[in-house]
């Protein structure tokens, strides 16, 4: 059986110190408890617009981490640089819209080839492993590979949506599956992710040829639930010391 890796996503970490202006929570904190319990990369995604994750997180979090560092960033030149300078493992490449609440689709990639290609080939240059973050097409992932890149993330948000609510998902997870074995059948590394939960990542993970999930909102939502019992009962002791 191939082992599956898991990717902790951090940035709603910073979403949460982003809505006060303080210095805490400290995405690199969280970091480095993923590394600590087993995590197998952490990702971060630099919007252009910084609304979570600060080019700050992004230096001082490559410089400790000692596990892979997944940076998602969108096809521009100002990101491609930033990666460049700051040499993370793997790069992801995402579509990215200023008005969206998160990434809603994957990477259109009848527009995008040949700016995309350049990229690709740019940052392997500079020893950085790029996957491109596709709606699960077919021939999507058949672009991806002809414009050289290493890997794809297979886009599972309308799949989650669908298991959130109780709605048939059998269409979507034969997207999913028909594309992650055409991509490992090409040579590509085949990763999934977005809205990816307990319920929809126990059934997605049938999938052998899926060997990366990357996980993020669900993971920092439910750890409030797990943590904060611990964090009440702290405080009642402290303030009645
Ligand atoms: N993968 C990619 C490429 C993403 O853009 C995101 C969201 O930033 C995720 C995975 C994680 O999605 P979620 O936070 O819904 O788990």
């Amino acid at each position: 059986m191939i082992n599956k890796k898991l990717g902790v996503n951090i940035d709603h970490v910073a979403t949460i110190r982003n809505a006060r202006g303080v210095l805490y929570p400290n995405p690199l904190k969280a970091a480095l408890i993923a590394e600590k319990c087993g995590a197998d990369s952490v990702t971060i995604h630099l919007r252009e617009d910084r609304r979570h994750i600060r080019d700050y997180d992004l230096k001082y979090i490559k410089k400790k981490l000692k596990i892979p560092l997944n940076l998602e960033i969108a096809p521009t030149k100002e990101m491609v640089n930033i990666a460049i300078r700051y040499q993370p493992n793997f790069v992801c490449i995402v579509p990215e819209k200023r008005s969206e609440i998160t990434t809603e689709g994957g990477l259109n990639l009848n527009k995008k080839l040949i700016q995309l290609k350049k990229i690709i080939l740019k940052l392997n240059k500079h020893k950085i492993k790029v996957s491109l973050f596709i709606e699960p097409k077919l021939l999507d992932v058949l672009k991806a590979k002809k414009i050289g890149a290493n890997g794809i993330e297979l886009h599972t948000g309308n799949f989650c949506n669908l298991v959130n609510k109780n709605k048939s998902y059998k269409a979507a997870y034969k997207k999913i599956k028909s594309s992650a074995i055409l991509g490992r059948k090409i040579g590509l590394d085949v990763h999934a992710g977005h809205g990816l939960t307990y319920n929809s990542a126990k059934i997605i993970s049938k999938i052998d040829c899926i060997t990366e999930y990357n996980i993020g909102h669900f993971i920092i939502a439910e750890s409030i639930f797990v943590g904060l019992k611990k964090v009440i009962k702290k405080f009642i002791k402290i303030i009645n010391k």
